[in-house]
């Protein structure tokens, strides 16, 4: 059978890379011509945060996860490199942001195909506070997007969007675990798209 390898980037919680490898472990997918099986599988996660939750989300997964302290460089480029060496031990298709809270430089984003989540309807609310900011607009919609990764931060074309309404009186907690739930529907729906794949329904 044909397999899709990614690798999952992530900061902190990591509720999106654990809902990702639970999807692509536990179903199966068809070419868009539907003519050929493809696997998805994980082959690494890589966190920035050493003390990121999802480390031991990976643990209990059994899922590689490898760490690189964007501490120990002296600047993003340089960052950025490591993180290409790193990659090409594990040769992915794509890679996966789920939360990963630093700004990817043209050395990465000029060589690699990456797909990212972001809670709010692009390209309103780009950077770390949309959920927050979304919450307290007058807007009648809160959202999330998934798109490719270009030098622009959270500027790259949109593979997918989904929104829900805002309910009067929510308090933000909950409106801010609506968005996560959208995150976690979306998202798979979203990487299946951009790689051409389909859901077998069983
Ligand atoms: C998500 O809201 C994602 O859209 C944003 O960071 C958050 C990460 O959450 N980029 P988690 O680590 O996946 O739980």
């Amino acid at each position: 059978m044909k397999k899709i390898n990614l690798v999952i980037l992530f900061s902190g919680n990591g509720s999106n890379m654990e809902n990702l490898i639970e999807y692509f472990n536990h179903n199966e997918f068809l070419s868009e011509d539907a003519k050929e099986k493809v696997g998805i599988q994980i082959s690494c996660a890589v966190t920035n945060n050493p003390n990121a939750y999802g480390i031991s989300r990976c643990e209990a997964l059994g899922v590689n996860c490898e760490i690189l302290p964007h501490k120990e460089f002296d600047s993003r480029e340089k960052f950025d490199e490591a993180l290409l060496t790193l990659l090409k031990k594990y040769n992915p298709d794509a890679v996966i942001l789920a939360g990963f809270m630093r700004i990817l430089s043209p050395v990465f984003t000029s060589v690699i195909k990456s797909i990212n989540i972001h809670p709010s309807l692009l390209p309103k609310y780009k950077g770390a506070n949309a959920i927050k900011e979304t919450y307290e607009s007058g807007d009648e919609f809160g959202g999330v997007s998934v798109h490719w990764v270009s030098d622009i931060l959270d500027g790259g074309e949109i593979i997918l969007q989904d929104y829900i309404p805002k309910i009067a009186g929510e308090s933000l907690e909950a409106f801010e675990d609506r968005i996560h739930k959208l995150e976690h529907n979306l998202y798979p729906t979203a990487i299946l798209k951009a790689l051409n794949l389909t859901r077998v329904i069983k």
